[in-house]
């Protein structure tokens, strides 16, 4: 391949410098073109505004951006600050996404299982928050519902209220209504659920 020179020194044959040539041409092109399509962060999926979960479950909040480079995720609290793993009770994925494990009672904390968070997608090319995600998580308990005595006239529609514990009031959904003698009572024409 190399032939020496008549003049000493080592003459590089013409296709070589060529073929450097079209490599410099091709990088500089790519160089240019991966400059021109640019992109802040967009968000593919963004987290919900609210997350509630029971500790028997666990919950995964899921934050994705695309851009041009492609954006790092991070996680922060409504203070600015990032969000860490705490473990067994909290983690950041690389791809962005924030797991909180089924925990048991006694490993509850407040400052993980009740807080505000929100995802934020950035690169060099800039970067955006998602909105507040109000994440709550319940520790699952025994409760019990009541339901008191109303009393209407005759042909009149009567509102009955089952009464359920406050501590639980947010995370339960009235579906039906029993009676003792085994009657159930779903949504329908002659009766409703408010
Ligand atoms: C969640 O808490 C309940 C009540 O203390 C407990 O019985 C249950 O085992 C817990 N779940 C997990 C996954 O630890």
């Amino acid at each position: 391949m190399w032939r020496e020179h008549p003049g000493g020194g080592y003459k590089i044959p013409v296709n070589i410098i060529a073929m450097f040539l079209l490599t410099a041409v091709l990088a500089l092109t790519t160089v240019v073109s991966a400059e021109d399509v640019s992109m802040g962060p967009v968000f593919v999926k963004e987290p919900p505004n609210r997350v509630d979960f029971s500790n028997g479950t666990g919950a995964v909040v899921e934050c994705q951006a695309r851009g041009n480079p492609q954006p790092d995720i991070i996680w922060v609290r409504s203070d600015g600050t990032a969000v860490g793993d705490v473990p067994g009770l909290r983690q950041v994925l690389p791809n962005g996404n924030l797991v909180f494990p089924p925990f048991r009672a006694e490993d509850y904390r407040q400052e993980v299982h009740a807080q505000v968070y929100s995802c934020l997608a950035r690169s060099p090319a800039g970067s955006v928050h998602s909105r507040d995600v109000n994440v709550r998580a319940v520790v699952a308990q025994y409760y019990d519902t009541d339901v008191n005595k109303e009393y209407a006239i005759r042909g009149n529609s009567a509102i009955l209220k089952c009464v359920v514990p406050s501590f639980v009031a947010d995370f339960v959904k009235v579906l039906s209504w029993h009676t003792d003698q085994g009657e159930e009572f779903v949504p329908g024409d002659d009766f409703g659920i408010i």
